[in-house]
């Protein structure tokens, strides 16, 4: 019989990927350069079939693969992002993949690497990319999907996609859980949607991964609080979380944070949080976030200020060894109630987390000026809904702000979340002065806050900063007052006017 789909990566990832394909009736030919992640699918696919057909074929070259397949060709590929992609790209093409063939990329490909590879193999075989959110379990049981390119190839595999997306429900706009194998969920709104040119799918994965990378430090902050400030127990700090999630904060971050924080390790009795060294990994994607927003110029202070809370935490034996030079505040205790700070503490996270979002989506939009994509930030929100790790009731809530305003140039000024700033910020104030007085860094918080306070300011101090960069340079100035779109530059050390510079 012939398969489907041929799939290569048989990883954690790639394995659920496919099971979950297999689930939606598609046989798969499936390769991976470690014959025993072939096996290990097989297995699993043995195991979860209950005497059906045969649903994964193992292969053991490219070229099996491509016999093993109906034409034209669809192969996934769930390899590890940079050179692997290109490799396996390389092996296909010398095992005879044709022009009308598709290979999608699903890993979390370098935006820019996916716009060269799509223009690099043009006439060969169409290189389509779906970025994927959801960890194993969203790959298993329903991701998210980001698929940009040649909208032709997407007219091809969008029904596979959206099968294997997860799935919304249209009334509550919350996801429709899935977590057995077989049987995969048919109704609801799938969290799959077409978002654009040639690489823009993989520009929204990775702002995607900043604002994860954001949420989760945010979190963290708020443990830190509860637990340094308040000296509050890892599963009395597991209930509060719980509780925050039934309202604003609900959140698949906020869920996740609680069991672990009341995991319990079997080794020591002890909880498993306290055990862990406190030290971040990182694959790239929040970083190149991060340097993206430089380069465009659209600041998200939070999502950076994530990134290197988590290179901070790497300096663990610098850390060590300056906690011991270093003095903090003498003030140790503000004799708040633990209640009142925790409260407080709710409404900061929550004021936050908006502005991290804000930031995200500010930065998708003036990227798709830069490359001229065209990006439905509502639908965006939608899929996001569900299936990926920033899942979130709050994403209901920003597809409707872009639903009332497609042009809404900041999440901010959207007039649900400006409601929501304007009645929670000053326990948002409060928690980021309380935590400075008594020195428990709070960087993302207070980088949210100085992003708010800074973007609601109609004057900021850059009129000075004008004035040093024309002083020691002649970098020249626009006047406030005269709105010709002159630039005039002054001898500082004599008096006399400003006279236009011409350049
Ligand atoms: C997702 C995740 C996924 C991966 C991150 C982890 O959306 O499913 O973001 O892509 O878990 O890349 O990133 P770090 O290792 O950089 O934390």
């Amino acid at each position: 019989t012939l398969c489907d789909i041929g799939f290569i990566g048989l990883g954690v990832m790639g394995k659920n990927l496919a099971l979950n394909l297999a689930d939606n009736g598609y046989k798969i030919a499936a390769f991976d350069l470690d014959t025993e992640k072939v096996e290990a699918a097989i297995e699993q696919d043995e195991l979860e079939r209950n005497d059906g057909p045969q649903r994964i074929f193992p292969c053991t070259s490219y070229t099996e693969l491509l016999s093993k397949l109906t034409s034209p060709h669809l192969i996934i590929l769930s390899v590890p992002a940079g050179a692997p992609v290109d490799d396996v790209c390389h092996k296909l093409m010398d095992a005879g993949i044709q022009a009308d063939d598709i290979i999608v990329d699903t890993g979390n490909s370098l935006w820019t690497d996916t716009v060269e590879r799509e223009a690099r193999y043009e006439g060969r075989f169409l290189f389509f990319s779906t970025a994927v959110s959801g960890g194993e379990v969203g790959a298993r049981f329903g991701a998210s999907l980001m698929p940009s390119g040649d909208r032709y190839a997407w007219t091809r595999i969008e029904p596979i996609f959206k099968a294997i997306a997860a799935k919304v429900d249209p009334d509550t706009g919350k996801p429709i859980e899935r977590h057995e194998p077989g049987n995969p969920v048919t109704e609801g709104e799938p969290c799959a949607t077409y978002i654009g040119e040639t690489g823009s799918g993989h520009y929204v994965k990775m702002v995607h991964n900043g604002i994860e990378y954001a949420d989760m430090q945010l979190i963290c902050e708020a443990y830190n609080i509860m637990r340094t400030g308040l000296k509050m127990e890892p599963k009395e700090i597991a209930a509060i979380f719980r509780k925050w999630n039934e309202g604003e904060l609900n959140s698949y971050l906020i869920e996740i944070s609680a069991e672990v924080l009341e995991h319990i390790d079997e080794e020591t009795n002890q909880p498993l949080v306290d055990i862990i060294l406190d030290k971040a990994g990182q694959k790239g994607t929040g970083l190149w976030t991060a340097v993206s927003s430089l380069q465009v110029g659209a600041p998200s202070p939070t999502i950076t200020s994530a990134v290197y809370a988590r290179a901070l935490s790497t300096q663990k034996d610098n850390r060590v060894a300056a906690s011991k030079v270093l003095a903090g505040p003498e003030l140790k205790d503000l004799g708040l109630s633990k209640e009142e700070v925790i409260e407080q503490l709710h409404d900061a996270l929550y004021c936050s987390k908006i502005c991290a979002y804000a930031q995200g989506f500010q930065l998708m939009s003036m990227a798709a000026k830069e490359h001229g994509w065209v990006l439905d930030f509502a639908g965006i929100a939608k899929i996001w809904r569900a299936g990926c790790i920033i899942r979130a009731v709050f994403l209901q809530s920003i597809a409707d702000a872009y639903e009332r305003d497609e042009e809404l140039a900041n999440l901010l000024i959207d007039p649900f979340f400006a409601g929501q700033i304007a009645k929670y910020q000053n326990n948002w104030r409060r928690t980021i002065a309380n935590s400075s007085l008594i020195g428990i860094p709070v960087g993302a918080f207070s980088s949210a806050l100085a992003y708010y306070d800074s973007y609601r300011s109609a004057v900021l101090p850059a009129n000075l900063l004008q004035g040093q960069r024309d002083f020691f340079g002649a970098h020249t100035f626009a006047r406030a007052d005269k709105n010709d779109g002159k630039m005039y530059h002054v001898e500082w050390s004599k008096p006399g006017r400003p006279v236009v510079k011409v350049k």
